[in-house]
């Protein structure tokens, strides 16, 4: 482990950033790769910030050069790609951007990876994408496995689904050692206050509306992000090359129902007069707004011996207390200084 360095792109975010404190706490060598969107925030890495064995780059995974030069520079064994954009509502008001990540950025880091495995890169060297189980679309019945057709729904799953499918083909056509990974809804601390749980969770600690799309019956499956990125450990070292390997939670919940339980974990903590379930509110459904996900995880559980540690109401209320008790990480985000913080950082390196 202690020999083993490895590429982490997008590893501001809320998963890519759980991904490098824990690849650095083991002892990897790990260069973070990000270019600090909205959604990419340098304080998830405060708490490694001054290890010897973490370095952070300002830059894009479509700056084919710079990539490259991280590439020959540090000699990764693994290129680990959380770079995206991430939020479906976004996709929906702007698909653009979505595009010029999710895939044309993806290209782009498939085409240094190319370069770096033709020039010499180590014998173990592995290219792992991670993508969703929302590539899958929605599923009437069942569960969704590996080899499902992929019939993504919104632009946000249908550029995922085209980055899996560049992916595919660089395995196929040039060899390159490629690893796929779809994970269902992950949820747990550092996630952006935009995305479903956060959002409850302080609007509920606010007293503020809490807005739930349509009937709120979207049944989506949760994971874990450290189960999800303990799955991403686990198929970096064994999956088999060229494979794709979901990752699930298991179980399932309507969205109205993870809402209710979230209503209870903070009525319990903050206890108040009235619940704050009366503050759910019914608004029109997001278009092509998928009705249920669920995924068919025994690949990865049978193949590889993985399974999640932290079950659903566990890890809920842990994320529940985080939230509490990390109001000055939420608020930077919610009142935007943190943009502000990472400017007056820009103007210090360069001045
Ligand atoms: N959050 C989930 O529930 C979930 C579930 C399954 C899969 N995923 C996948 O995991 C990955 C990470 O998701 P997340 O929730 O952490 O997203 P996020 O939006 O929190 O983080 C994305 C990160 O990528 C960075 N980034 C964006 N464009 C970039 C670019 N061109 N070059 C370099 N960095 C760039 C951002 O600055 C940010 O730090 C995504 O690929 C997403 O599709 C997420």
């Amino acid at each position: 482990m202690a020999d083993r360095t490895i590429l982490v792109t997008g590893g501001a975010g809320f998963v890519g950033s759980e991904f490098v404190r824990r690849a650095v706490a083991a002892g990897t060598r790990v260069v973070t790769l990000d270019a600090l969107t909205y959604a990419g925030d340098r304080s998830t890495l405060a708490a490694i910030e001054d290890s010897d064995t973490h370095s952070f780059v300002h830059g894009s995974i479509g700056d084919r050069a710079l990539v490259s030069k991280l590439l020959d520079d540090h000699r990764p064994q693994a290129i680990v790609n959380f770079a995206a954009e991430s939020h479906v509502d976004r996709s929906i008001d702007g698909p653009g951007t979505f595009v010029e990540t999710n895939i044309n950025g993806v290209f782009e880091l498939l085409e240094a990876a190319r370069t770096y495995m033709d020039g010499g890169a180590p014998a173990n060297f592995r290219f792992l994408q991670v993508s969703t189980d929302e590539v899958y679309g929605s599923v009437a019945e069942g569960r969704s496995h590996e080899a499902s057709p992929l019939a993504p729904n919104s632009p946000y799953a249908a550029s995922k689904a085209s980055a899996d499918h560049l992916v595919r083909a660089y395995y196929r056509t040039y060899s390159l050692p490629t690893l796929v990974t779809r994970a269902s809804n992950n949820y747990g601390p550092y996630q952006f206050p935009e995305k479903l749980i956060p959002l409850m969770i302080l609007n509920a600690v606010a007293r503020k509306p809490l807005p739930v799309y349509g009937d709120g019956m979207q049944v989506r499956e949760w994971v874990h992000v450290s189960d999800h990125c303990a799955a991403i450990d686990t198929v970096l070292s064994g999956g088999e090359l060229g494979e794709i390997y979901n990752i699930g939670g298991g179980g399932g919940a309507a969205n109205i129902d993870i809402v209710r339980r979230l209503c209870a974990i903070v009525d319990d903590l903050r206890p108040d007069t009235t619940t704050r379930e009366t503050l759910i509110t019914h608004v029109t459904d997001r278009p092509g707004h998928d009705r249920r996900y669920a995924l068919d995880t025994s690949k990865i559980r049978d193949g590889l011996g993985w399974q999640p540690a932290i079950g659903f109401d566990e890890g809920l209320a842990k994320t529940v207390r985080w939230y509490l008790e990390n109001e000055r990480w939420w608020r930077r985000i919610q009142d935007g200084s943190y943009r502000g913080e990472r400017l007056g950082l820009a103007a210090l390196a360069s001045g």
